[in-house]
């Protein structure tokens, strides 16, 4: 590995320096509060950069003799977070988030092709920062091959990302890199601070976590006239201008993906890659919207995004007891006081159920007093408030 001077930042975006309480504890990320296993739509995001950092790292890895330069790569993750999360169903009670991820990642790579991939692990909020400082030391020690350089550096996403991008070309040389960008809802992602990355030449390759329905909200549902000043600002910075005002145009039902599709568009530089819902949950509709500059990733990103649905599907098996009316809650969470088909919400992909167990669940959801389920027309009438089984309204010892 040879010696180039990386990263120009300031001293004062790296590292933590925010508050540990008394007992020397770290504040924990609200991720690492909740199990994973309850929220499909953060399982599903794990799952696809678990499979796919490792497999966009190889292709450039072993893409020798094709003027590719792999001898560094980049991971930047741009709202890293706290880099765990709590898991119900993994021995140690946790799993690692996209930073431990991006992290092993480069391990991983460097034993196998010898070459050094750089981890930058982007978060606004120090304690967050203080975490990832301590949970990358393992990395940052270590020896040869298994020592990473990453850094992690306490900041606005926006601020850094031109800085970031220089990194990745030192001395005119264009390095490639992998960038996610999952923010809470689509604040601290504007247009003018990823626009930078479109305009280079095969370098950088992109991941949003788009939240679709956070961005619909602020569209107040398509009346674009009532859109108060604050949320058109946000609008405009996320498009970079008017863009997204296209998708009501001429539209009668809500416009659920020309909101993703036109936001995919306003990145011509990066002609492949595509828009892949997530998982529901909560309700929350989100889409990876990937953009790519070849053909290649592509088509990587396409297998991964297929294999990482079907990870935990349950098709073809019958659902137990606990499981069915653990769905039929989600069901409900994600469809109160909606009138929906059988294909409105298998379409809705709220759970990972073929139509055979959605109709098993639905039948529980009606049992269970979360509407009312008619077989026949295959139709679920969604209540609004659950009507409580008795069990439930009894008070006992
Ligand atoms: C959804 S969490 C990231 C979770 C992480 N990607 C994972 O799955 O393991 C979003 C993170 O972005 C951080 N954040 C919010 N606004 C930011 C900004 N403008 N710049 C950088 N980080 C930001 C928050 O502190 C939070 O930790």
């Amino acid at each position: 590995m040879y010696a180039i001077q990386f990263l120009q930042l300031d001293a004062t975006h790296f590292g933590g320096g925010a508050s540990i309480n008394a007992e020397g504890a770290l504040h924990s990320h609200p991720d690492q509060r909740r199990l994973v296993e309850d929220h499909q739509q953060t399982e599903h995001k794990l799952e696809l950069y678990r499979r796919y950092a490792p497999h966009w790292a190889s292709i450039i890895s072993t893409a020798r003799g094709s003027g590719i330069n792999s001898s560094h790569l980049f991971l930047i993750d741009g709202f890293a977070g706290g880099g765990i999360h709590g898991s119900r169903d993994h021995p140690d009670g946790m799993k690692p988030g996209t930073a431990m991820l991006a992290c092993r990642t480069a391990r991983e790579i460097q034993r196998r092709y010898g070459n050094q991939v750089h981890v930058r692990l982007v978060d606004c909020n120090p304690d967050y920062c203080t975490t990832l400082e301590r949970l990358t030391v393992p990395f940052r020690d270590a020896e040869g091959h298994d020592r990473v350089d990453v850094r992690v550096i306490r900041h606005e996403f926006a601020d850094v990302a031109l800085q970031l991008l220089a990194e990745t070309e030192p001395h005119g040389r264009q390095f490639r890199s992998l960038w996610f960008l999952d923010p809470y809802g689509s604040a601290g992602m504007p247009y003018t601070a990823l626009y930078p990355l479109d305009r280079v030449r095969n370098g950088p390759e992109l991941i949003v976590n788009f939240d679709t329905a956070g961005v619909r909200r602020q569209c107040g549902n398509g009346h674009v006239a009532s859109i108060d000043a604050e949320h058109k600002r946000h609008l405009d910075d996320l498009y970079g201008g008017e863009a997204w005002v296209a998708a009501f145009i001429g539209v009668t039902a809500e416009p659920r993906d020309a909101l993703v599709s036109i936001y995919r568009n306003r990145f011509p530089g990066f002609p492949y890659g595509g828009a892949y819902q997530l998982r529901q949950s909560e309700g929350q509709l989100r889409h990876f919207v990937h953009l790519a500059k070849v053909q290649r990733a592509q088509t990587a990103f396409k297998e991964d995004y297929d294999a990482s649905f079907r990870t935990g599907l349950l098709a073809g098996r019958s659902l137990n007891d606990v499981e069915r009316s653990r769905f039929a809650r989600r069901l409900f969470e994600a469809f109160r006081s909606e009138v929906l088909t059988l294909e409105d919400m298998h379409a809705a992909r709220v759970a990972a159920l073929d139509r055979g167990q959605l109709m098993t669940v639905l039948r529980r959801a009606d049992q269970d007093g979360y509407g009312t389920w008619d077989e026949m027309a295959r139709v679920m009438r969604w209540r609004a408030v659950r009507l409580e089984p008795p069990e439930l309204l009894l008070n006992f010892e």
